[in-house]
């Protein structure tokens, strides 16, 4: 099937938020865009599942935590690159953004769950996610940008031009 245009689709946020330098260095046969109501049958799950465990919850719950998303305004930006060929995801990934009292009531953007499907990593497509997520925070007013990573990514974050701060901690309930 073929791409699906951004015209015909229920989106996060509005497409306009996409950085057009980005779109302009993806391949031809790839789009990036927000991500849309019926992406469940675009093989979001099955992209994500590249990072860590995501079990199908179903159409029907995947599209209220869409919803959900949607109507906490201004917070979720979720991206996905489509196969202009295939219409099914290849690429995702997301900026949540914070919002504090400090920093003159500052924000700060979260970039989360970054996933390319295997056969397409290595072609600079985790490299534009998260340029155009970077981009996203800082249009959005975020004054920082945020990730928490493995040691084996660091590389490729620092190829993203992120650098080395502080220390994650967790508890995993
Ligand atoms: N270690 C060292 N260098 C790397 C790595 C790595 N793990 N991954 C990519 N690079 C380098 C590439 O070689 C490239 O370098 P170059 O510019 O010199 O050629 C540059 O980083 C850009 O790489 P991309 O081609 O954009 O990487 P890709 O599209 O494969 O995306 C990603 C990278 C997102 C890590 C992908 O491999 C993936 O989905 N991995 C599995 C899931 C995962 O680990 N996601 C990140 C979790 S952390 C988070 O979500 C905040």
């Amino acid at each position: 099937m073929p791409l699906t245009p951004d015209s015909a689709l229920d989106l996060l946020f509005p497409e306009e938020l996409v950085p057009q330098h980005i779109k302009d260095q993806l391949p031809p046969e790839l789009h990036i865009r927000p991500l849309a109501s019926t992406d469940y049958g675009r093989g979001h799950l099955s992209v994500l599942a590249v990072l860590t465990q995501t079990p199908d919850v179903g159409a029907e719950a995947w599209a209220s935590q869409f919803r959900a998303m949607l109507s906490e305004s201004g917070t979720y930006y979720i991206l996905v690159v489509v196969s202009r060929e295939t219409d099914q995801i290849v690429g995702s990934g997301g900026v949540f953004v914070e919002r504090k009292f400090l920093r003159g009531l500052g924000r700060v953007g979260h970039i989360e769950d970054i996933a390319v499907a295997r056969e397409m990593q290595g072609k600079k497509l985790g490299l534009r996610i998260i340029q155009a997520l970077t981009q996203i925070s800082e249009d959005v007013g975020c004054y920082k940008t945020i990730l928490n990573c493995n040691e084996n990514n660091v590389a490729f974050y620092e190829k993203c031009g992120y650098e080395k701060r502080e220390v994650e901690m967790a508890k995993y309930a």
